[in-house]
């Protein structure tokens, strides 16, 4: 007899992938520009720390946004006691209030669909388990977020069909994607419950197009299936075309059947706060929200955490200039390292939001193979120093995409980051001539190994280390 479930037992959570051995390197000799400066680049972390001053600044003069100040502190007791699954009702029109402020105010939403659970990653699951049941699956577009693979079907038992998008579009969506998906899942017995868009998307970077979101609203309403759509990086578009939401959509299709449409929302990108684990499900259908709501006992929100933010976002002063600001900075950021690629020659995907480049390194491979690609990364990692996350880890069906964070630094180590590719660049074109190549690549496994037996090894399995929850973002 087994000891443990099945669930406990099974790989679900996808922590012993090769894409974790690029954190693992990063851990053990982590960037630092006077202490090691030739340590590891990390640029396989999703957050937004760009705007942390404004925040600072924000809590620093609110003091009583806090219960644990001596301004806050009278109302330690009532929010200390206060464990109602709606949540704090400031809390849920805040929220509301900030999604309406990021859409442009060109949409409505009701505080009283407003769910809260652990993070998107907690809304995710949620719905999955609203929606699907063991064996059910979701089409979801290609390249995804990783995460998405742990978080709606480790423990729910639902599987994800991927939406294969190309680069020859650049990854568009298209009908044609989609109705591939679902005619092969079905030719495989799955039953389609749903479709899951990321927009903006992780990792590419781009938006999906008021066009897109019109077809693929027909294209559920049509198979009868839900609609999901990940609208965690909302705010941190930058430039023109703006973020369309499903909300505006659906607010003008009157045909259109609500109780299959769903949001999932977060503040860990928008505001830069991953570690409050404040996740939203906004959904129009009834009997989602309720059900919902109960699963929420789960991975409810901290009334502390939701205090703040309620108090946080109530101020719509410091929120409009927060968003201005933080998408300006974001800009800058994204125009400095992709013109830094450009000048060494590497492309990336055409892009106008999120915290990544979807950088093209399809030249650079051996072959077109994802064998190439991870042979590519290895070298990346080992010989550059630099993290970055390879397309087979977003099941990207093309191998030779790279995606590179950028807002989790300062500008100096973006510097850094792009004067080593540029020599990584020159070297490899030189060392492909001499016919070196493959010289360099044993060497940098052999450094792998080397990196991973020293004396900061960590275990893969451990859940103290685990570089994982972040590794994911
Ligand atoms: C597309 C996408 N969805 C969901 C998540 C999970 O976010 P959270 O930290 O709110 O759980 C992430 C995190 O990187 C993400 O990129």
């Amino acid at each position: 007899m087994e000891l443990l479930s099945k669930i406990a037992t099974n790989d679900g959570h996808g922590e012993n992938s090769a894409f974790f051995d690029g954190w693992k390197a990063y851990d053990s000799n982590p960037y630092h520009p006077t202490k090691n400066p030739n340590g590891v680049i990390q640029m396989g972390l999703a957050e937004n720390q760009l705007s942390f001053n404004l925040v600072e600044e924000w809590v620093k003069n609110n003091p009583k946004a806090s219960i644990c100040t001596a301004e806050g502190a009278n109302d330690f007791k009532d929010i200390a006691i206060f464990q109602d699954y709606h949540g704090l009702p400031e809390f849920r029109n805040a929220v509301a209030r900030f999604m309406e402020k990021v859409r442009g105010d060109r949409v409505r939403f009701d505080p009283d669909r407003i769910v809260m659970s652990g993070g998107a990653t907690g809304a995710q699951e949620t719905l999955a388990f609203c929606l699907a049941d063991p064996g059910d699956a979701l089409l979801v577009p290609a390249p995804y977020y990783p995460g998405n693979d742990r978080d709606l079907t480790w423990r729910t038992g639902i599987q994800l069909v991927p939406v294969v998008c190309e680069s020859s579009n650049n990854f568009k969506i298209t009908r044609n994607a989609l109705e591939t998906a679902y005619a092969k899942a079905q030719e495989s017995n799955i039953k389609v419950k749903g479709l899951l868009l990321n927009n903006p998307s992780n990792p590419l970077g781009t938006l999906i197009d008021r066009d897109t979101l019109i077809d693929s609203l027909k294209f559920t309403n049509d198979k009868k299936i839900h609609l999901i759509c990940d609208e965690i990086y909302s705010a941190t578009v930058f430039t023109d075309p703006g973020f369309v939401s499903i909300a505006e959509i659906v607010q003008e299709s009157p045909n259109c059947n609500l109780d299959l449409i769903h949001i999932v929302y977060s503040l860990s990108k928008d505001l830069g706060f991953p570690g409050f684990r404040v996740g939203i499900i906004y959904s129009y259908n009834d009997n989602v929200v309720n059900c919902a709501r109960k699963m929420s006992s789960f991975g409810l929100v901290s009334t502390q955490t939701q205090r703040l933010i309620a108090s946080m976002l109530s101020d719509e002063a410091f929120v409009g200039r927060f968003l201005s600001e933080s998408s300006k900075r974001l800009g800058n950021r994204h125009k400095f390292l992709s013109k830094g690629l450009a000048h060494v020659g590497i492309n990336s995907l055409k892009s106008n939001a999120g915290l990544f480049c979807w950088m093209d390194l399809r030249r650079l491979l051996k072959g077109p193979t994802f064998e190439a690609e991870l042979e590519l990364w290895r070298v990346i990692i080992n010989d550059v120093k630099i993290n970055v996350s390879p397309g087979a880890s977003f099941h990207c069906s093309e191998p030779g995409w790279f995606r590179v964070c950028f807002a989790n630094m300062d500008d100096e180590a973006v510097m850094v980051a792009i004067n080593r590719i540029h020599k990584f660049v020159v070297q490899t074109k030189s060392g492909k001539q001499m016919g070196r190549g493959k010289l360099e690549i044993s060497l940098s496994f052999r450094r792998l190994d080397e990196i991973m037996m020293g004396p900061h090894k960590m275990s893969p399995h451990s859940p103290m280390a685990s570089p994982l929850v972040r590794a994911r973002t």
